[in-house]
């Protein structure tokens, strides 16, 4: 090729491979060779297509086609050409043919001229705006004046590409089963080689929801007399319509809020909302929320209820019953501040903790009894003294002096002792037979002989009816056979000795006496 294939313009603007001008209606356009003739050419012949447009010879143009007069110029040295306010009829392909001197073969060149219209009134429309989350598709079609326009889409100024929900296609687009991250805004840009053109926005109302309904509340007890506020929430757009349910049933209460004033335990029970999108035509109902509304607690006692009479240990059974006013949820037993608890066959509690029964009775039941109510908005107590008769048991005589001994004439002091509620009553015996008193003290001032022997004491419980008994041995020794014990003369100490004497001679029964007072002074 020769360094004259070219055409070259003012402004350089190529598309491809392809050797075209591209201009935009009313702008000029020059032709002219890249490399010049070095002198004006003996013939210059420009074509539009197949017409003859334009000739210049010897350096002087002389050949107009009338419709370019005024609009078009030649310049016959160099055969550059210029078309001035160009329209889209210019479109199409220009050939320059030249012979640069007599004799010489024509030369041709070819060069292929575009003119577009610019965009302009760019619309987007939606063929509708109101959709519904996965229910509507919705096309956006894109409309443009100019020539040739494409289009490009934005959503919420990212632009758009296709998926399988997402259908490009040149002027429109279109999406499938919409979520609500579909609104937009949408705009979409025509364009073309010589301009461009973005639309307004287009945004889409998307109704979707209730994706669920949701209860709150403070708390899940309550005390009677308290206001209740419930709280539902859904997403949902538009803003579900809320309605409340209790155990299931619709109640006339609408909105957000349920306040329950002044609640009483009946307002107990399963709270639930009703989320409903008259958009979408869909509904939620929220999982259940419990509310529990109790009495509080006050004037905890406890009831003692046993077999007719006084609680006897080992015969009576009693049961303690433990009642509250309010809503009892649990009780709890104390016994003198601790804990109480069942004790296997003998102290039973039942399923509800309500009744304690002892069967039987013990003494080491005494004692004083607390029951503990409790519900989660209160708890109260109450106590009770629980008494037990017992005994006697534990009878024990003491004697005051000589383990037992004491000198002839001197003071016997027996006490007797026992364990007992109530008190119980003491009688007296001596050698099993002979009642010699009562009370608790036996005293006898001058004791002789004869008031050795087997003590008992008998105590008496006049309500167990209960008696026990225990002995004790008691001597009466010659006076100062206890070592002066007592500070006995020297004459009573005489005549215990002569007595003894007297006894040895009268046989057996001094021998007696005798071991029986060595036995007693070991
Ligand atoms: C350009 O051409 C149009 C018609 O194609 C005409 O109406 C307009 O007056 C022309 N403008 C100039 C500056 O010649
Ligand atoms: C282009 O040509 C068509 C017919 O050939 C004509 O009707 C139209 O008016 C022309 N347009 C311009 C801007 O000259
Ligand atoms: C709008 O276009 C979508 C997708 O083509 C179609 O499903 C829908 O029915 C159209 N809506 C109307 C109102 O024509
Ligand atoms: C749109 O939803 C319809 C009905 O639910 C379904 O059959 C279809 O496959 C969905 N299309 C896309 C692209 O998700
Ligand atoms: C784009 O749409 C326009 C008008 O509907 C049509 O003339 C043109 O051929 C389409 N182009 C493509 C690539 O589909
Ligand atoms: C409950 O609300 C009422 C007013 O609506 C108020 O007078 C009352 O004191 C409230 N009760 C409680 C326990 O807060
Ligand atoms: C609701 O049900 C609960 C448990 O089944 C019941 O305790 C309560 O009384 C019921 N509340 C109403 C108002 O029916
Ligand atoms: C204690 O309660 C039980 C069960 O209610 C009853 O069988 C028993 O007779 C009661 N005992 C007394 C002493 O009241
Ligand atoms: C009964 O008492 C026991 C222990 O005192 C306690 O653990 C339990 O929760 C109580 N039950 C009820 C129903 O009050
Ligand atoms: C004392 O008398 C009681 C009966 O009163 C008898 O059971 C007991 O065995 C006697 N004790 C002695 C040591 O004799
Ligand atoms: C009791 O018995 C003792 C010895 O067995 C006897 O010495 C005493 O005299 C008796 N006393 C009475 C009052 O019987
Ligand atoms: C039982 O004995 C007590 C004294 O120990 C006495 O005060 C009471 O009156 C007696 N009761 C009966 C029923 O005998």
């Amino acid at each position: 090729m020769d360094s004259h294939a070219f055409f070259t313009v003012w402004i350089l603007t190529a598309i491809g491979s392809c050797l075209c001008q591209d201009r935009a209606v009313g702008e000029d356009v020059e032709f002219r060779l890249i490399n010049p003739p070095p002198a004006p050419p003996f013939q210059i012949n420009w074509y539009f297509g197949s017409v003859l447009i334009y000739a210049a010879s010897a350096g002087t143009v002389n050949g107009v086609v009338p419709s370019y007069e005024g609009r078009a110029s030649l310049d016959p040295n160099t055969a550059t050409l210029e078309l001035r306010n160009l329209t889209v009829n210019d479109t199409g392909e220009y050939t320059l043919r030249v012979i640069m001197s007599i004799g010489q073969p024509e030369k041709e060149w070819k060069t292929t001229l575009r003119v577009f219209e610019r965009i302009s009134s760019v619309t987007l429309e939606a063929n509708q705006t109101e959709l519904v989350e996965f229910n509507s598709s919705v096309t956006l079609t894109c409309s443009a004046s100019g020539s040739s326009p494409s289009f490009q889409w934005f959503n919420n100024s990212a632009e758009v590409t296709g998926s399988d929900r997402v259908l490009l296609d040149n002027r429109t687009l279109t999406v499938l089963n919409v979520t609500r991250y579909d609104n937009g805004p949408y705009r979409c840009n025509a364009s073309n080689i010589v301009s461009f053109e973005m639309s307004s926005d287009v945004t889409l109302t998307i109704a979707y929801g209730p994706d669920s309904a949701v209860v709150t509340v403070e708390a899940e007890y309550y005390s009677s007399g308290d206001n209740v506020t419930l709280n539902c929430s859904s997403e949902s757009s538009p803003a579900a319509q809320l309605q409340w349910a209790l155990n299931g049933t619709l109640l006339d209460e609408k909105g957000p809020e349920l306040r329950l004033s002044d609640v009483l335990t009946s307002d107990s029970g399963d709270y639930n909302c009703w989320a409903y999108n008259s958009k979408t035509q869909r509904y939620k109902l929220s999982s259940p929320t419990s509310i529990t509304v109790l009495e509080r607690l006050s004037d905890a006692a406890i009831t003692i209820a046993g077999s007719p009479g006084p609680l006897i240990a080992g015969k009576s059974s009693v049961n303690l019953t433990c009642e509250a006013k309010g809503s009892i949820i649990t009780r709890k037993w104390m016994k003198n501040g601790e804990t109480l608890s069942p004790e296997t066959g003998r102290i039973t509690f039942s399923d509800d903790n309500r009744t304690v029964s002892i069967s039987p009775v013990q003494k080491e039941d005494r004692g004083e009894y607390t029951c503990q109510v409790s519900n989660p908005v209160s708890n109260a107590e109450g106590s009770e003294t629980l008494i037990v008769k017992y005994g006697p048991e534990k009878v024990e005589i003491k004697g005051e002096g000589h383990e037992g001994a004491v000198e002839f004439g001197q003071k016997i002091h027996l006490s007797c002792s026992a364990e007992s509620v109530p008190d119980c009553t003491y009688t007296w015996t001596l050698n099993g037979t002979d009642k010699i008193g009562t009370g608790a003290s036996f005293i006898k001032e001058n004791s002789v002989y004869e008031d050795s022997g087997n003590y008992t004491c008998t105590a008496f419980n006049n309500i167990t009816k209960e008696t026990n008994k225990t002995d004790f041995n008691m001597s009466v020794k010659a006076p100062g056979s206890l070592g002066g014990q007592g500070g006995l003369s020297a004459g009573p100490i005489a005549g215990i000795v002569i007595g003894v004497l007297v006894l040895l001679a009268a046989g057996g029964g001094g021998i007696y006496i005798l071991t029986y007072i060595l036995k007693n002074k070991r």
